[in-house]
């Protein structure tokens, strides 16, 4: 039963989020900032590969794993947005953490052979949220 009222809260709260700021232009919000530095990281473990630079390689796969979460109201404003979507959205989330989290593994156990393809995974798991979310979100959140 708390359950049920603590999940209805949850709900409630999120939907007020959501009314109140779904129709305004606002700035990006915090999430493609977040985004925007992975990418830079991503540009970083591309060229520590190329150059052989494995700190920078295993730095940037630490960032990205541990990268900042958006702000709580943010995120409400998101989770109500996603609604019966979370599932999907929460597992590709988890695979781009569980690739690079593998990626920093290999670069500390010195297995080089298989980082570039490991890279390659940890790219298509990026692309692989932004075919099936993306153009939604942001026709939704800024347009
Ligand atoms: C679970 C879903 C998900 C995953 C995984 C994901 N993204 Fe995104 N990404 C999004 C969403 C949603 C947006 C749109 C955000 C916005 O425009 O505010 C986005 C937008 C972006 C943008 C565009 C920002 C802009 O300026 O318009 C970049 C760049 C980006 N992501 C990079 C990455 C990289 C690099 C990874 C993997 C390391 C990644 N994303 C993984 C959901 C995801």
């Amino acid at each position: 039963m708390r359950k049920l009222v603590v999940a209805s809260q949850f709900v409630i709260v999120s939907l007020m989020a959501n009314s109140a700021y779904a129709e305004t232009n606002e700035e990006p919000m915090k999430i493609r900032e977040i985004m925007q530095g992975m990418q830079v990281n991503m540009q970083q473990i591309e060229q520590g590969i190329a150059q052989k630079d494995w700190e920078l390689v295993s730095q940037n796969s630490l960032l990205i794993a541990e990268h900042p979460a958006p702000p709580l109201f943010e995120k409400l404003r998101i989770f109500a947005y996603i609604n019966t979507e979370m599932g999907a959205f929460k597992k590709l989330d988890k695979k781009t953490h569980t690739t690079v989290k593998e990626l920093a593994e290999l670069v500390l156990q010195n297995d080089k052979g298989n980082v570039e393809l490991k890279f390659t995974q940890l790219r298509e798991s990026c692309e692989q949220c932004h075919q099936v979310f993306r153009e939604e979100f942001q026709a939704y959140f800024y347009e």
